[in-house]
């Protein structure tokens, strides 16, 4: 098979190399990958949200199957455009993909099939909203309604706060478009976890569970980010308590969505709080997870492709993987000043190690210039490491980010710690 992964980062990296490991697969190509996808798949410089080139180059190629990383262009309708031309795609509809692209439509589902999650008001306009707010006692998180790049979400401790995020939101239009409509909700406290399963629209099959840390800074202080690296599996999430999470979540959310008339096949990414009421969602995504992916798929003892072919074709029952016993962990390397600013064109050294065994290293921002690695985005590499067990792990990914350097490299030194707390 031909398989096109479309996206750039590090989760489309992982994807890559996780689907090049296909018995079934001849050929990877990745519109438009970074420096180091280019080494292991065919780059082709055509954005994640151009859709209509996507198909034309998808056409061309005869790709058998597209695999698409990124939320935009699933909210877009990539996956119904391809479906339309005959083409074999990985991932929701439009109107599934909605479970990420509208907060409003995602709380109105849980609250219609009962799905844990926190209490919450829908405003589209900015004095009721005010007027709720004025009403409410406790911390309250404010959400832009549509895709604002991981930005949208504020956790406001105090009344004022909440005003603020409102104005800036639903007045200034700091977040686009979509934050004229926004969700206030009840702030829900508790240990975060990152689940996601495979769907083909009415059976799931979960990966582990993934901690990401969203946090800039170490003990999660400072702005949110697209996450500054992960673990799994999590030593807090019991058997059972998968069992629970699947049942009370996971299938009702594909149950519902199959009764609303948007069936969804693709991943689910349940993003939990686990609150002493139990497991709550706090949002869905339509995707893989960044950087969950550079941990979890590492740990597959399985065919990815076969599942994704299963999931699209409505038979991911009869799929039943294995995962390895390890633990794998992920550190992401990322520009000075990330989330807020900064410099690309660094040279990246020591990328290539030598490193470990069993230990890789995932490129996100990344291009080559005049054959030269250098940052081109925030989040640059995703390190992993994988090992019997997480002290030892998060060793490993330590060691091996300790001989990357480029300008202005930072990351977060207390990747797992959270994890350990509880070993
Ligand atoms: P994002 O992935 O950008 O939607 O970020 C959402 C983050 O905001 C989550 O990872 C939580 O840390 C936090 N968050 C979202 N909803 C709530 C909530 N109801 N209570 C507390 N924290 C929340
Ligand atoms: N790691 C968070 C996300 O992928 O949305």
């Amino acid at each position: 098979m031909k398989v096109l992964v479309i996206g750039g980062g590090g989760r489309e990296h992982a994807l890559v190399w996780k689907i090049k490991k296909s018995p079934l697969v001849k050929k990877v190509f990745c519109c438009p990958g970074n420096a180091g996808i280019s080494r292991e798949a065919r780059c082709v410089p055509i954005a994640a949200d151009r859709p209509q080139e996507l198909l034309q180059f998808a056409v061309k190629e005869k790709i058998d199957l597209t695999v698409v990383g990124p939320e935009v262009p699933l909210v877009m309708g990539i996956v119904d455009l391809f479906t339309d031309n005959g083409l074999k795609i990985f991932g929701p509809t439009r109107r599934a993909a909605e479970l990420e692209g509208s907060k409003a439509f995602a709380k109105h589902l849980m609250a219609h099939y009962h799905i844990p999650t926190a209490a919450y008001q829908v405003f589209d306009d900015l004095q009721k909203a005010k007027e709720f707010v004025n009403r409410q006692q406790g911390p309250l998180v404010v959400k832009a309604d549509g895709l604002a790049a991981g930005k949208g979400v504020i956790v406001c401790p105090e009344r004022l706060m909440a005003h603020e995020a409102l104005e800036q939101m639903m007045a200034q239009n700091a977040f686009g478009e979509g934050g004229r409509r926004v969700v206030i909700e009840e702030c829900l406290s508790g240990e975060e976890v990152s689940i996601l399963a495979l769907s083909d629209g009415e059976d799931v099959l979960t990966l582990l569970p993934a901690q990401d840390h969203k946090r800039i800074l170490d003990g999660d202080q400072g702005l949110n980010t697209g996450g500054m690296g992960a673990y799994a599996p999590c030593p807090f999430v019991s058997e059972t308590l998968m069992t629970r999470i699947k049942r009370d979540i996971l299938e009702p959310t594909i149950r519902g969505m199959a009764l609303e008339g948007r069936p969804y096949k693709g991943v689910l990414y349940a993003g939990i709080m686990l609150t002493a009421d139990g497991p709550k969602v706090l949002e869905y995504n339509c995707r893989f997870g960044d950087p969950e992916t550079q941990v979890v798929l590492p740990l597959i003892k399985g065919d990815l492709v076969e599942a994704m072919l299963a999931a699209i074709d409505g038979r991911i029952a009869t799929i039943k993987w294995k995962q390895y016993a390890s633990c794998a962990v992920t550190v992401v390397l990322a520009s000075g000043g990330y989330p807020d600013k900064y410099q690309t064109g660094q040279v990246i050294l020591g990328s290539d190690g030598p490193f470990a065994r069993e230990v890789k290293v995932f490129h996100a921002g990344t291009r080559l210039v005049d054959g030269r690695c250098v940052t081109a985005g925030g989040r640059v590499l995703s390190v992993t490491a994988l090992a019997p067990k997480l002290p030892q792990a998060i060793d490993k990914a330590y060691t091996a980010v300790r001989k990357i350097t480029f300008d202005g490299a930072y990351y977060r030194k207390d990747i797992g710690a959270k994890g350990l707390a509880y070993l």
